[in-house]
């Protein structure tokens, strides 16, 4: 029987409920982008089905022809977007691509440098409640008071007074670029190796859009799903010298069979990725981005970093007086969906915060462009007002979603 709704209406409802809620929310998570029909034909056809431990020409079950394709397709593509030595598609997420780096190169007790999860890192670059916490010697750099920005004169200091075996560069909350090239000098000076972890703007990176840390770096990880545009999930890429260790890292080190389905739907999502038309979204997340942080600007909201080079950027809320667990919880209502979000300097816990995170990847991937963003950023100033105040965030929510059926996305 081929008919979920009919085998399984509990199910069938809350993925269509998932659809609706997509369809009619403005969804500002800059972690997340709507995939394309595509993408989502490849993640769900038959390839979940193929048990394909290794890689392609040296698996360890038969049947592989097929799934084989999928994979080198995948892996070619991503080796042409990014110039890279040597790429792994398998890694399931961006978590998994950062382990099997540090598993390649790290003994536990080993020291690192990374960037501070409060100044806008990512648990796994040695938050001490991730693995990389508990597993290795971790010193943390973070922005500078003034600026907000990364001081590479502090890292410097930070990586001679550490002398760590890798440096961790990439970022979960930072709307800046980041030079590269500085890390690297960096890391050569104290004899480190370099990690980039571009989860967050590896599509802006794939555009040209970025700085690209490839020729830097000894490793770059990303995750599949954020500003590139793919199915949930991970990828790494290295030096050539380095390639045996990082895929026996990823299998058989930390991982089984690889999704297959999910590599097919990579796959896509890189061939998408290299079409010219990618280039003019990625052109337009970022201006988009910028105008929407305008927006707040105009509407009195202070935007750490007084700005954005990239997809997203934080808004402090501080002379507002509300904290971000408030402003999330009262723009969901009205129909937009953000993050609450530590800042620098934060004074609250993780779970209440002083900011919140937002970004343009999935309103851009409608069709949204600088007039919307300035709208959504007047409904932003409206609710955060009064965060109390539930007609107006229902009178929003009316506009929001007549403003959504503009600029549909999943019609079914
Ligand atoms: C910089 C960075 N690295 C790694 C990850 C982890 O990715 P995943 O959730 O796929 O494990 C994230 C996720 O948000 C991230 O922002």
């Amino acid at each position: 029987m081929h008919n979920l709704a009919q085998f399984d209406s509990d199910i069938a409802k809350a993925i269509q409920s998932e659809i609706n809620r997509l369809e009619e929310n403005l969804e500002l998570i800059p972690s997340e982008n709507l995939v394309s029909q595509n993408v989502l034909e490849a993640l769900g056809s038959v390839m979940t089905v193929k048990y394909a431990e290794g890689y392609p020409g040296k698996r360890y079950y038969g049947g592989c022809e097929f799934v084989d394709q999928a994979e080198e397709l995948a892996r070619e593509r991503l080796k042409q977007i990014f110039k890279a030595e040597h790429v792994n598609v398998q890694p399931h997420c961006g978590s998994g691509a950062n382990m099997a780096v540090y598993f390649s190169v790290l003994k536990p007790g080993d020291a690192i440098l990374g960037m501070d999860l409060k100044h806008g890192g990512h648990l796994t670059h040695g938050s001490p409640v991730n693995f990389t916490g508990q597993l290795y010697n971790v010193a943390f750099y973070g922005v500078d008071p003034e600026t907000e920005k990364i001081n590479y004169d502090a890292v410097k200091i930070l990586a001679h007074q550490h002398k760590p075996k890798l440096i961790v560069t990439g970022a979960s909350a930072y709307a800046r670029d980041i030079d590269f090239k500085k890390f690297r000098e960096i890391a050569d000076e104290v004899g480190a190796l370099l990690m980039a972890d571009i989860a967050h703007p590896a599509g802006l990176v794939a555009a040209g859009l970025h700085s690209d840390p490839v020729p830097h770096c000894h490793f770059v990880t990303s995750t599949t799903h954020k500003t590139l545009r793919g199915p949930r999930g991970g990828l790494a890429m290295c030096k050539a010298e380095f390639a045996k260790a990082l895929d026996k890292t990823i299998f058989p080190g930390i991982q089984g069979g690889p999704l297959m389905h999910v590599i097919a739907a990579k796959a896509v999502a890189f061939k998408e990725a290299l079409q010219p038309e990618f280039k003019i979204y990625a052109k337009q997340i970022i201006a988009n981005c910028k105008a929407l942080a305008k927006s707040l600007q105009d509407n009195g909201f202070r935007i750490v970093t007084g700005g954005t080079d990239t997809h997203l950027f934080l808004v402090d809320l501080t002379e507002k007086n509300i904290t971000g667990k408030e402003a999330e919880e009262a723009l969901g209502r009205a129909g937009m969906t953000v993050n609450k979000n530590t800042i620098p300097r934060e004074t609250r816990s993780p779970f209440i915060t002083s900011g919140i995170r937002m970004g343009t990847p999935c309103v851009t991937t409608r069709g949204m462009q600088e007039k919307e963003m300035q709208q959504i950023g007047n409904w932003i100033g409206d609710v955060l007002k009064d965060v109390n105040d539930t007609s107006k965030q229902m009178a929003i929510r009316e506009e929001i979603k007549k403003l959504c059926k503009l600029f549909p996305f999943y019609i079914n």
